[in-house]
């Protein structure tokens, strides 16, 4: 039985060349919104996860130090080198990699964005989280996505004609879902900024390889939708053509600020308090010599306990057991 990365392999080897031909792909103005929101600049480091044809690369290029684009489909590397030559451009780089696992130290990029591959991951979640492991503190993270209606029957009905059009679609969350998932993740709420995508039913199957006869069964949703909105998105007909309208999503959140979703890392928080404590009431008594030891300890303390959240929330466990004993080591010592 085929498994999810070949349904991937499969689809995205055959798409590579009319998913970077499609007019609603190549959208220039939903580009450079994507790069006004991260706003790269000279000394940004920029990691595009699940680049595809290097599209959102090759417009992060201009403006970025260094962009690196990481796709698993070979097909979809070969026609991002491509492109990038067409247009000149020689600040990238294209390395082949799972999303899941991205091959790379902790905190080696400034920005890290991902566009239209959440909906095709089983698990989303864990690439966002190793997403925000690759990011520096200070860093953006940006995650642009279709999303489904907020009503549960229309999302449902919205990717099961998604995942007959392009089998490798898992499932495409509504916008709050993606929202939350920052928060579950470990990251601060995103911005968000809203746009559409318009694009006219025949052009959609142009590029995606349905099941063969699948195709009629999607016309016939479109059009049904457009009379009674099953699948929650403005459809429109004219004459033999149906016009369909997916609403996108560029979230955005930066990496400094991490909040801890496990609740006893907030220990660790009180130790620090008690140390500057012992540090204030220590300059009103104690000797010169102690109170810098303290203040040393006290600094140490407060980085320790972020970098262990900060492990903690990407969910790295060799980092986060690494950070936690020296700290340990520093509360004990
Ligand atoms: C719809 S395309 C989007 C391409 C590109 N981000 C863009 O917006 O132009 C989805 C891409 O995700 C890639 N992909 C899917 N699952 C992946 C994974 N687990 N790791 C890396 N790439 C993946 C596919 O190979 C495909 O190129």
């Amino acid at each position: 039985m085929a498994t999810h990365r070949d349904l991937i392999l499969d689809q995205f080897s055959r798409q590579a060349l009319p998913f970077s031909a499609s007019a609603m792909i190549n959208d220039k103005d939903a580009l450079k919104m994507i790069v006004d929101a991260a706003r790269p600049g000279p000394k940004d480091t920029v990691l595009d996860v699940a680049c595809g044809p290097g599209l959102v690369v090759c417009a992060f290029a201009p403006y970025a130090g260094r962009v690196i684009g990481i796709d698993m489909t070979p097909a979809m590397l070969d026609r991002a080198g491509r492109f990038a030559a067409e247009q000149g451009v020689r600040n990238v780089d294209w390395h082949q990699g799972d999303a899941y696992l991205l091959p790379y130290a902790a905190e080696s990029f400034t920005i890290v964005v991902t566009r239209y591959s959440f909906h095709h991951l089983i698990d989303p979640a864990a690439a966002l989280r190793e997403m925000a492991r690759v990011c520096a503190a200070k860093g953006r993270i940006v995650v642009v996505d279709a999303y489904a209606p907020e009503d549960s029957d229309q999302a449902a009905e919205f990717n099961r004609v998604e995942r007959l059009r392009d089998p490798s679609h898992v499932r495409s969350l509504s916008l709050l879902a993606l929202r939350d998932m920052f928060g579950r993740v470990g990251l601060p709420e995103p911005r968000t900024t809203l746009y559409e995508l318009r694009v006219e039913v025949r052009d959609l199957l142009a590029r995606a390889f349905p099941n063969p006869g699948d195709e009629i069964e999607i016309v016939k949703t479109f059009r049904a939708s457009a009379a009674d909105g099953r699948l929650g998105i403005p459809i429109h007909l004219h004459g033999d053509n149906v016009h369909v309208t997916y609403r996108a999503a560029i979230l955005i959140a930066c990496a400094s600020v991490r909040f801890c979703n496990v609740p006893w890392l907030w220990l660790l928080e009180v130790r620090c308090a008690a140390m500057i404590v012992k540090l204030v009431s220590m300059s009103a008594f104690g000797t010169r010599r102690t109170c810098q030891r303290r203040l040393v300890m006290c600094a140490f303390g407060v980085k320790r306990t972020y970098l262990a959240q900060v492990a903690m929330s990407a969910n790295d466990p060799k980092r986060t057991s690494t950070a936690l004993l020296r700290l340990i080591e520093l509360i004990t010592g």
